[in-house]
C-alpha cells in the first residue's frame, strides 16, 4: 500500500514560482501531508492573494505562517508557531525554497549586493535550519525503531541550482554570469554537507535538489520547464530519498551534479 509523503512539511516562499507549486501539488496529492506549513515574508501582501486563496480551500491542511528568512526572530517566531501545531509530532519535512536571484557581473556587483543575496539564500536556511531542529528531532525519534533516513520521517530539502556547481562552471558561466547568486548557492550547498554530517546522529536526512531552469519571475519566460513540470519532478525524487542521498546534489530527474 502506498504510503503518505510525510504527515508535515514547512515550504518557504510558498507564495509564487517553485514553492506555491510544491504547495499546489502537495496539498492536491491523495498522499500529500496532513499539515503543510507555507512560509511566506507577506502573508497579507498582494503577492500572497493566490496563496491565500488556495489555503481558504485547504484550510484543515494549509496554514500560512509569516516567515521572512532574512529576518531571524521572524523564523524563531514561525517554529514556534509551528511547534503550537505539530506538538509531539514534530515536523517531517523542510523544503527551504526561498532564494533571490540579483544578477550581477563582476563589474556590476559589490558588497551590498553579495551580502543581501548570502542573507537570504545561506544565512536564512541555516537558522532555519537551527531554529527547526528540535522539531525535526521530535519527528525523527517517532521512527526511532528505523534506522533508515527519508522525507516521512525527517528531512532538510536545500533547493540549489545547476549554477552553484563548481564543477561545471566552465561549461555554464558565460550564459550566466551571476556572481551574488552562484557564489551564495555554492556556499548553500556547503551548508547542506555540513548539516549532513551534523543531523546524520539525529536521523535527518539533508540534501539540495535542482529544479532545472523553471518559468518562474526568476527563472524567465524562455525556460524550458513549467513549475508544474519541475515540481512533479521534484516531488517525485524527494519522495525516494533514502540514506545514501543525504549530503548530495541531484537535479529535479534524480541525477546527482557534481560539486
Ligand atoms: N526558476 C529557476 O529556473 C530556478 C533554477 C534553479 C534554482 N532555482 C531556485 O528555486 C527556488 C525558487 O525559485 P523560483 O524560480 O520559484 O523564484 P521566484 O519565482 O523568484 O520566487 C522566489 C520565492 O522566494 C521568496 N523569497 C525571496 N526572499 C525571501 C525572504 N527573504 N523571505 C521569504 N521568502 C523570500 C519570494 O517571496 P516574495 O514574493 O515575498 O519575494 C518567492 O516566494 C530558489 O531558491 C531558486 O534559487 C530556481
Amino acid at each position: 500500500m502506498a504510503c503518505r509523503i510525510c504527515y508535515s512539511v514547512l515550504v518557504t516562499g510558498s507564495n509564487r514560482g517553485i514553492g506555491f507549486e510544491l504547495v499546489r501539488q502537495l496539498v492536491d496529492s491523495p498522499l500529500g501531508p496532513v499539515k503543510i506549513f507555507a512560509g511566506c515574508r507577506d502573508p497579507n501582501g498582494p503577492r500572497a492573494q493566490e496563496l491565500q486563496e488556495l489555503a481558504q480551500k485547504h484550510q484543515d491542511v494549509i496554514t500560512v505562517v509569516q516567515l521572512d528568512i532574512g529576518c531571524p526572530a521572524s523564523i524563531t517566531e514561525a517554529s514556534k508557531l509551528v511547534e503550537a501545531k505539530v506538538q509531539d509530532k514534530g515536523l517531517n519535512l523542510i523544503i527551504n525554497n526561498a532564494g533571490v536571484n540579483i544578477p550581477g557581473s563582476l563589474a556590476d556587483t559589490g558588497k551590498s549586493t553579495m551580502v543581501d543575496v548570502y542573507t537570504t539564500n545561506v544565512v536564512g536556511p541555516m537558522i532555519v535550519a537551527k531554529d527547526f531542529r528540535p522539531l525535526l528531532c521530535k519527528a525523527a525519534a517517532q521512527f526511532s525503531h528505523q534506522t533508515s533516513m527519508s522525507c516521512k520521517r525527517s528531512a532538510i530539502i536545500n533547493v540549489s541550482t545547476l549554477l552553484s556547481s563548481i564543477t561545471m562552471c566552465h561549461e555554464n558561466f558565460s550564459q550566466a554570469p551571476m556572481y551574488p547568486y552562484r557564489v551564495s548557492k555554492a556556499a548553500l550547498n556547503m551548508l547542506t554537507r555540513c548539516l549532513a554530517e551534523d543531523l546524520k546522529n539525529d536521523g535527518i536526512l539533508v540534501m539540495a535538489l535542482h529544479p532545472g531552469w523553471v518559468q518562474t519571475e526568476m527563472g524567465g519566460s524562455e525556460a524550458p520547464l513549467t513549475a508544474a513540470e519541475s515540481v512533479r519532478g521534484m516531488l517525485g525524487v524527494i519522495t525516494n530519498l533514502t540514506e545514501k542521498d543525504t549530503g548530495t546534489l541531484l537535479d529535479w530527474k534524480g541525477n546527482s551534479i557534481p560539486w
